[in-house]
């Protein structure tokens, strides 16, 4: 299924290198099947492991998914501790999956926050993963942008008060080198699911040029053909970053 979106996806021209997907939509879901909320998040495990299939077969290297906002610790006790086990029940299930892939993994965010299981989990599937060469797998958990760009200023600061930078020498580089993202290209392509036109505070420096997709597919329904349509689209975008295209 999908194959041959997959060969015109190969056929048609560049594939990003790096994409950025909001997962929204599990809620819904599971309301439209009179489940509770937690059921569309646990639905949803399947589409993280289609994607990151899909980005595989189609050489995408980076793949940045938006999994827990920071303004989403305001969501019910309940669904916290259901989103915190489902990140302890992804990595148990899927880390030697994803190893056998080659795919590493990263968690960007305000790591503190998460309770002491989900923390363990995540330190281990970093430092198990480390090797992968095929993909890199970013994972936003309890990660907001405005936050981080906070936290790069902050360590600017910390480097000029040391002596360790000339104010005068701060660009945009010495700021991106120090978001969560510095190793990564920024994103060439943003899919939001569920139908939602905004960004969530997500990415705000990073997606400053990146091609802009909403689906109104919700999460749990996405799988690797809607990913394939999101880059056939991105393909036909002409991309002028503010050029005239000769
Ligand atoms: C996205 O689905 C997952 C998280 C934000 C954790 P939602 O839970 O936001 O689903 P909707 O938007 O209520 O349908
Ligand atoms: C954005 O979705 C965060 C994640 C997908 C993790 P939300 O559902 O939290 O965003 P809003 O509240 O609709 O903006
Ligand atoms: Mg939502």
């Amino acid at each position: 299924m999908g194959d041959d979106l997959l060969q015109r996806v190969r056929v048609h021209g560049v594939v990003p290198a790096h994409i950025a997907i909001i997962m929204d939509g599990n809620g819904r879901w599971a309301a439209g099947r009179a489940l509770p909320r937690p059921l569309g998040h646990h639905a949803g495990m399947s589409s993280v492991r289609e994607v990151v299939e899909g980005c595989l077969e189609a050489g995408v290297s980076v793949l940045t998914l938006f999994a827990f906002s920071q303004e989403n610790w305001q969501r019910p006790a309940g669904e916290i501790e259901a989103l915190m086990s489902l990140l302890e029940e992804y990595i148990a299930r899927e880390m030697s999956e994803l190893r056998a892939q080659g795919v590493a993994v990263r968690i960007l965010g305000d790591l503190d926050r998460l309770t002491g299981g989900a923390r363990r989990a995540a330190d281990r599937i970093v430092a198990e993963t480390g090797g992968g060469t095929k993909l890199a797998l970013n994972l936003c958990i309890s990660y907001g942008s405005r936050a981080e760009i906070v936290r790069a200023a902050r360590l600017l600061a910390e480097d000029a008060a040391a002596g360790r930078i000339d104010p005068a020498a701060i660009d945009e580089e010495a700021l991106g080198r120090r978001l969560y993202t510095a190793e990564w290209p920024d994103p060439d392509l943003l899919i939001r699911t569920s139908g939602e036109m905004r960004i969530s505070n997500f990415l705000l420096w990073q997606l400053a040029y990146a091609e802009l997709y909403v689906t109104p597919v919700l999460w749990p329904d996405f799988t690797r053909r809607h990913l394939f349509e999101a880059i056939l689209e991105f393909q036909r975008r002409d991309r002028r970053f503010g050029r005239v295209l000769a």
